[in-house]
């Protein structure tokens, strides 16, 4: 996720003005920035590193235009470094352009626009957009007929923002599957990807829709199709203060974090093509090693159940400041995956050194040229971008989105892609359910422990499910396998405690190449986990079920429950089952007066052993 800004003003300067709407979304993004702005010229500064620093550096008065485009960085296509960030340009340097989003077919483009000649200064997708618009404004087309026909030859998801010497007196924008709202202000109009950017100056917005354009110039903002017709959309007054806007209306960012799940989901779901290359790169792999921390190791726990279920590769998952005392037994045909949303996980790092070539490594990552991603012999990218709340929430999802991807890919297996597809709708109704889980918290919120409890895939969830409540609302909670609960745990039951039960419908149990015809062998993960159910309940148990919502037998032996489609079975139920028990934390946790963004004791990033 990046962020990016652009003005057309009546009077005033741009370049002072875009620096103040880049430094409102540098929650987008922060790893290099970069501004551009145009009189009889273009004059472009950008660098990686802190948008502050950045600032320092720049000599101001060397911007005289009052046109100008402005970017944020979160890298995806190439590292954070100066050639990388935005504005990019085309070859003459005529046009120049800042870019959300992620182009999937940006390698077929470059070649095709190297071979006519074109030639290129960065490893970005976007320098790919400025090449293909000078494509065309050579054919003899003009910037907005140029810039619509490069985006129809786009695949993938932008909100750009466009400027060119030969028109010095416009702003062309445009977005597809990545925001861009369209703003008029007493100085001129703006262009942004969030609202922040703009509240200092503007409070009249119109948010574009996908495939649309907008083309600014003194005459105001138009907005076509990418057919050309022209779409009327009214401004829509914006009451919120900067500070709202910043966390998107939310009260926190966690809250704003776990409603961008579905769309996080839909980016990542576009690494498919990047993670088949990683895996043939790869190549053989008879056993595999998971090694991560906290939400990361619950999302690699996922792994080992989908991984030894789906592809019958022996798979262990290890905590890794446990991993270093059993390294030993690693060989050349083992694959060492590492998950870490920040790359800088210390235990984590010491893990990934302790191989020391013992076998081949991959790390999985949210934060592009972190340690983890130099160390590792291999990378994939998880395409969360910037969580800013401390508890892991839009990462877990889309580090199970790529553990999933990849599964896929060694085994061949698109079935479970398609899969994975239909879950960002499915997502969107469990948060509409909201009210429910606020009523659920407020019933539960001063219970002094919970425990979580689940079979299979649902284990690990019932783990994520403990965390999140753990450390948010400082609430003693446990996740179990629930057959272990006779083993000890079930001591712990008495009246009104909280037993969170995971139960959606069970995978088709496979033996061999055969589906089991028989319904009762379905319902062994699922039916025991109620028996589980029924023995906590009669203990005095206060039941919180999650499953299908046509399981009535598990439905009647709940205190309260919460229904998914029952078509989202066991097997990829972890992406779907765990977006409640975030939202109960949160709610948990704010109704006793906690700040679930900066949760005690706890940092984003454990650089410590
Ligand atoms: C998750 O909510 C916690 N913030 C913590 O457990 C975190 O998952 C763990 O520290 C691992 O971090 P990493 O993914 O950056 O390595």
């Amino acid at each position: 996720m990046c962020g990016i800004a652009a003005c057309i003003l009546e009077n005033d300067k741009a370049a002072p003005i875009l620096l103040g709407c880049v430094k409102k979304l540098e929650y987008r993004g922060y790893d290099s920035v970069g501004i551009a702005t145009l009189n009889s010229s273009i004059i472009v500064e950008k660098d990686e590193g802190k948008i502050n620093d950045f600032e320092e550096s720049l000599d101001l008065s060397k911007f005289q235009g009052r046109i100008g485009i402005g970017h944020v960085r979160w890298a995806t296509h190439g590292p954070p470094t100066r050639e990388n960030a935005h504005p990019h340009l085309d070859c003459d340097g005529k046009i120049a352009i800042v870019h959300n989003g992620i182009i999937e077919n940006y390698m077929e483009l470059k070649n095709e626009l190297k071979s006519e000649g074109h030639n290129f200064a960065s490893e970005t997708d976007t320098e790919v957009i400025a090449h293909l618009i000078e494509k065309y404004k050579n054919r003899g087309h003009n910037l907005e007929e140029a810039v619509r026909r490069a985006l129809i030859r786009l695949k993938g998801a932008y909100a750009i923002a466009v400027i060119s010497s030969d028109e010095p007196d416009k702003i062309i924008g445009a977005r597809k599957e990545s925001p861009l709202i369209v703003a008029k202000g007493e100085r001129g109009y703006f262009l942004a990807s969030d609202i922040p950017a703009i509240l200092d100056h503007a409070r009249d917005v119109i948010f574009l829709d996908d495939n649309e354009m907008v083309i600014i110039d003194d005459t105001g903002a138009r907005i076509k199709d990418l057919e050309g017709n022209i779409k009327k959309k009214e401004y829509k007054y914006i009451e919120w203060t900067p500070e709202m806007a910043e966390k998107g209306g939310y009260d926190y960012f966690m809250l704003k974090e776990i409603h961008e799940q579905p769309q996080v989901l839909r980016d990542t779901l576009r690494e498919i093509n990047t993670i088949q290359r990683v895996v043939d790169e790869i190549g053989e792999i008879k056993r595999i090693c998971f090694v991560a921390c906290g939400t990361s190791y619950h999302a690699a726990f996922v792994g080992k159940y989908l991984f030894e279920s789906i592809l019958h590769i022996p798979t262990d998952v290890i905590i890794a400041s446990e991993f270093q005392y059993t390294a030993n037994a690693l060989d050349k045909e083992t694959l060492t995956i590492f998950i870490t949303q920040s790359g800088e996980t210390a235990d984590t790092l010491n893990a990934l050194r302790a191989v020391n070539k013992k076998s081949k490594t991959l790390a999985i990552v949210n934060v592009l040229g972190s340690t983890a991603t130099r160390e590792a012999d291999h990378v994939i990218y998880t395409r969360a971008g910037p969580e800013i709340g401390v508890a892991a929430t839009k990462t877990y999802i889309s580090q199970l989105a790529c553990i999933y991807m990849l599964a896929a890919a060694i085994g061949r297996k698109t079935e479970i892609v398609k899969d994975l597809r239909k879950l960002p709708d499915e997502m969107e109704k469990i948060l509409e359910k909201e009210e429910l889980i606020k009523e659920i918290a407020r019933t539960y919120k001063n219970k002094s422990d919970f425990l979580f409890i689940g079979r299979g895939f649902s284990y690990p969830t019932a783990l994520e499910g403990a965390l999140k409540l753990k450390e948010i609302s400082y609430i003693h909670a446990e996740g179990y396998a629930s057959g272990e609960l006779k083993h000890g745990p079930i001591a712990l039951i008495e009246k009104g405690v909280p037993v969170v039960a995971i139960a959606p419908p069970p995978l088709p149990l496979k033996t061999g190449a055969k589906i089991v015809k028989d319904e009762e062998e379905f319902r062994n993960s699922h039916s025991l986990t109620l028996s589980n159910v029924k023995e906590v309940k009669a203990r005095g148990a206060e039941v919180i079920g999650l499953g299908a919502e046509d399981d009535e037998e598990f439905k009647k032996n709940t205190d309260k429950y919460i229904s998914f489609n029952p078509s989202i079975r066991e097997e990829i139920s972890p992406l779907l089952y765990i977006i409640p028990l975030q939202l109960l934390a949160y709610h948990i946790s704010v109704m006793k007066g906690e700040d679930p963004d900066h949760p005690r004791n706890l940092a984003k990033c454990v650089t410590v052993v």
